[in-house]
């Protein structure tokens, strides 16, 4: 079949209407959870913008939507909460979160300043070791991430975390397949939800 080729600029789409070209890549969505310093409120945020970006020192960044181009992409409360905190954990969630992911992403400290999503999902701060943010007891992976710089793209401003302290429970096994060219990690918790972070790559060993 014929490709069908879209130019992509930088115009924004009539409200109401989606961008042209695909705009999300498959991830498994993270959760940003963050300290709000003002308030003792933390918030949690749902981001399927984030990334491993460099091992030593091992850097993760996170997209955050600065600006307001359509009703889905508004200046998230989590921006200002990031800026002044200066930390964060990305907490990686099991497939029992779905509801609480979803309802994080429908609340918004941006549209209302007193809302706790701890208290609205019944998930459980844990404190900090190396961070004033808060970690997610029920998610297996929680990195702590001082933000080392902010770089701002236009309608995201990413924030590079590094990564200075990481919680796990449950089982992680890691596995690698060069056969089925993918490397897998998955993570089993007492409570029974599970992650599977799959990579499909094009692993090829000369041997094979
Ligand atoms: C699965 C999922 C992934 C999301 N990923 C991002 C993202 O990468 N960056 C972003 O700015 N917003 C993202 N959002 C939208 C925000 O999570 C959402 O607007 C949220 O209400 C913002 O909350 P806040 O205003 O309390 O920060 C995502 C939402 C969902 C449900």
């Amino acid at each position: 079949m014929a490709k069908v080729y879209t130019p992509h600029d930088r115009s924004v789409p009539p409200r109401g209407q989606e961008f042209d070209t695909p705009g999300f890549l498959p991830v498994t969505p993270a959760l940003i959870s963050v300290l709000d310093e003002e308030t003792g409120i933390p918030n949690i945020m749902p981001s399927v913008g984030w990334g491993w970006l460099n091992r030593l020192p091992f850097y993760l960044g996170v997209a955050v939507s600065v600006q307001e181009i359509t009703g889905d992409y508004f200046k998230r409360g989590t921006h200002e909460l990031l800026r002044r905190a200066r930390d964060f954990a990305l907490n990686v969630p099991t497939d029992r979160l779905r509801e609480a992911v979803s309802a994080c992403g429908r609340l918004s400290r941006a549209k209302d300043a007193a809302v706790d999503k701890f208290k609205e999902t019944g998930l459980t701060p844990l404190p900090g070791k190396r961070i004033k943010s808060p970690h997610i007891a029920e998610c297996p992976i929680n990195y702590e991430c001082k933000v080392r710089e902010v770089v701002s793209l236009g309608s995201h401003d990413v924030f590079l975390g590094e990564v200075v302290g990481c919680f796990t429970d449950g089982v992680v096994r890691p596995g690698r397949s060069s056969a089925k060219g993918h490397s897998r990690i998955e993570l089993a918790r007492e409570d029974g939800g599970t992650t599977v972070l799959e990579f499909q790559g094009m692993v090829h060993l000369v041997s094979e």
